[in-house]
């Protein structure tokens, strides 16, 4: 594979060794809003003994892509064993998601009263060896956006961590900034089929209307993924995440894929696109500037 010809800056450190309000970083908005990966080194999830048992496949129900607890049932899916083992799953992984939220909150202090819970999901599965199609293969570098569920310009905020008990860091890339990507497939991307949403959506392929939004943000995705030449000459860096490490972006804006690693949790949080510091760095905003139209 070629050497991609020029390297991105996009992890953002920080020394924080406190997920509550006590520590030191606050008011970041406009750094994650920009782009970037704020990364946490000093910032471990802490398992009790009891919970370390949990870091291993079995947990993970084959057929499930990952174990996770929805919101607002808080109901556990995606995960196998006895009644007792389950419940003390599912309360570690709802500490993680009440730990993730007063971190968010305390980072970004302009989202609070708007930030909404999303899937809290654990992956005690290892990422190289799930066999996937190309669009599923997050191997290869890709903004989120999903086929069954369109989220019609509400961003998506990601905090990670990595709790792999045997130092095996989680391993991504990181891309270009999302404005260059867009303009890299803009052109070519027709407008949908006239019709086609209100199809999707009445025979239940998707959770609600697929926008234009989602239209384009979804061919952004499959595009990038099916491009050999942009995945192996795009400008992009290698982003380790050791063990111990939080890692939070908009993962619908940041060019990602992971490389390697097992054994790490995730926390999504949605928000509207005008409860941003910057509603004009979003997505929907970039896109509908750089088309000249709303995207509805
Ligand atoms: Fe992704």
């Amino acid at each position: 594979m070629p050497a991609p010809a020029v390297t991105v800056d996009v992890v953002q450190r920080y020394d924080d060794r406190s997920w509550s309000d006590d520590g030191p970083t606050r008011g970041v908005e406009k750094v994650v809003e920009a782009g970037r990966v704020l990364a946490f080194p000093n910032l471990p999830f802490a398992l009790a003994d009891s919970e370390r048992r949990f870091l291993d496949p079995r947990w993970a129900d084959v057929k499930a892509k990952n174990v996770s607890v929805r919101w607002p049932s808080g109901e556990l899916r995606g995960a196998v064993g006895a009644a007792d083992d389950l419940q003390a799953l599912r309360a570690m992984i709802v500490r993680f998601a009440e730990q993730s939220e007063a971190l968010a909150l305390r980072l970004f202090p302009h989202y609070r009263g708007h930030l909404r819970r999303g899937n809290t999901s654990f992956r005690p599965t290892d990422v190289a060896g799930r066999v996937r199609s190309w669009r599923q293969d997050d191997t290869r570098l890709h903004i989120d956006a999903f086929p069954s569920n369109p989220m019609q310009g509400t961003r998506l905020l990601r905090v990670f961590t990595n709790v792999n008990p045997s130092g095996e860091p989680r391993r991504w890339r990181v891309g270009e900034p999302f404005e260059a990507h867009a303009k890299r497939y803009l052109g070519a991307i027709r407008r949908p089929l006239p019709g086609s949403a209100w199809l999707m959506a009445t025979a239940g392929i998707t959770k609600r209307r697929r926008t234009e939004y989602d239209h384009v943000m979804l061919q952004l995705h499959d595009r990038a993924k099916a491009d050999a030449a942009f995945q192996s000459t795009s400008p992009q860096a290698h982003a380790d995440f050791a063990p111990g490490t939080t890692w939070v972006c908009f993962s619908d804006q940041v060019l990602h894929a992971a490389l390697g690693g097992q054994h790490m949790l995730e926390q999504t949080f949605l928000l509207d696109v005008e409860h941003l510091h910057r509603p004009e760095t979003s997505p929907l905003r970039t896109l509908e500037r750089l088309l000249q139209r709303p995207l509805r």
